[in-house]
């Protein structure tokens, strides 16, 4: 195994002298593997993912682009497919941040990690890779993708990015953040691409992707809740409807509940053993259209254009 690996590394190293170089928002470069903007160490883990990772037919995987309510997601699906083994009252997410219940499988240390050691099914793993660089294997399984306008995602992602930027480098200015934006460029971007990637394979199996977006979740938690549940296989009973279980798990995976958790509040979640992000940067404002504060009307008008003919045809809308 250890042979295996380091011939993975190598292939790794080799890569990378192949590909393209692109600006990074917390790194230096990115790089374009397959379409798609990387950092170094998650084009190494996409190798590692698709020669180690070993799926279950029951597995549902969480895919979205950063900043698009993964964490959100994170907190409701593992709430909503154990509700059976936690009070509310006394809830598992009361004491562990959403970011621990389920690996994330862009960062996880291969081969090392032994997801064959979770005993709860179905498992449940959450990765910003697009549909496109999946294995197969998570490709035959359940897949739950939740997107959101570009524009929150844009000012979300320069935030948390700004932070987490490494301090040998300047600090990226919002105006060169939209620029990289616009071309794509940027961490599992380009970000139109993402989404259609999900969108068009939805399409095709509409019962293994169940597609989202964050703006419908805001809208009508509920109703999202409700979906996800059956979606995983676990619809609710109606002496649960009746209990108001829904709204205990809407409520519970609040922003306002979660972001004011001291759990959520104290502390670094690590991802790998090169990126440590503060537990309190998951929850900001949580808000739909916080990019009026940001983006001027060229800005939005830039945006929405590059989104109408990205999408057009596509039978999809943001
Ligand atoms: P903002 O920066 O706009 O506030 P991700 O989890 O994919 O990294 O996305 C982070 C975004 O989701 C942030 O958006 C964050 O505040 C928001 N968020 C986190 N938890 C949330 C929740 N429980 N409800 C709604 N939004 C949430």
């Amino acid at each position: 195994e250890e042979v295996e690996y380091n011939i993975i590394c190598q292939k790794h190293k080799l890569l990378l002298q192949t590909l393209t170089k692109g600006n990074g928002w917390r790194v230096q470069h990115l790089y374009n593997y397959k379409g798609f903007w990387l950092n170094p160490n998650t084009v190494k883990n996409n190798l590692l993912l698709h020669t180690y990772f070993k799926s279950l037919p029951t597995d549902i995987v969480l895919a979205a682009f950063m900043k698009s309510g993964t964490t959100w997601l994170k907190a409701l699906m593992f709430s909503t497919l154990n509700r059976h083994r936690y009070n509310f009252s006394d809830h598992h997410l009361h004491n562990h941040g959403p970011q621990s219940t389920f690996p994330f499988l862009d960062c996880e240390s291969y081969p090392i990690t032994d997801f064959t050691n979770i005993p709860i099914s179905p498992r449940l793993f959450a990765t910003h890779y697009s549909y496109t660089l999946l294995p197969a294997c998570i490709k035959s399984g359940k897949i739950v993708y939740v997107c959101r306008d570009p524009k929150d995602v844009l000012i979300s992602k320069w935030h948390f990015m700004s932070k987490l930027r490494s301090k040998d480098l300047p600090p990226l200015s919002l105006d060169v953040a939209f620029e990289l934006f616009c071309q794509g460029e940027s961490e599992y971007g380009p970000f139109w691409e993402h989404i259609l990637s999900y969108w068009r394979a939805s399409l095709e199996s509409p019962e293994k992707i169940l597609f989202l977006k964050y703006e419908e979740m805001k809208k009508q938690p509920e109703v999202v809740v409700r979906k996800l549940a059956a979606f995983m296989g676990k619809p609710f009973a109606e002496e649960e409807e009746e209990k108001g279980v829904v709204g205990d798990i809407v409520k519970l995976c609040s922003f306002e509940n979660l972001s004011n958790l001291e759990v959520n509040n104290k502390g670094v979640e690590k991802f790998g053993s090169l990126v440590e992000v503060e537990k309190r940067d998951f929850f900001r404002k949580g808000e739909i259209g916080d990019w009026k504060n940001y983006l001027n009307e060229e800005m939005k008008e830039r945006i929405d254009r590059i989104t109408d003919d990205k999408f057009k045809g596509s039978g999809l809308s943001l």
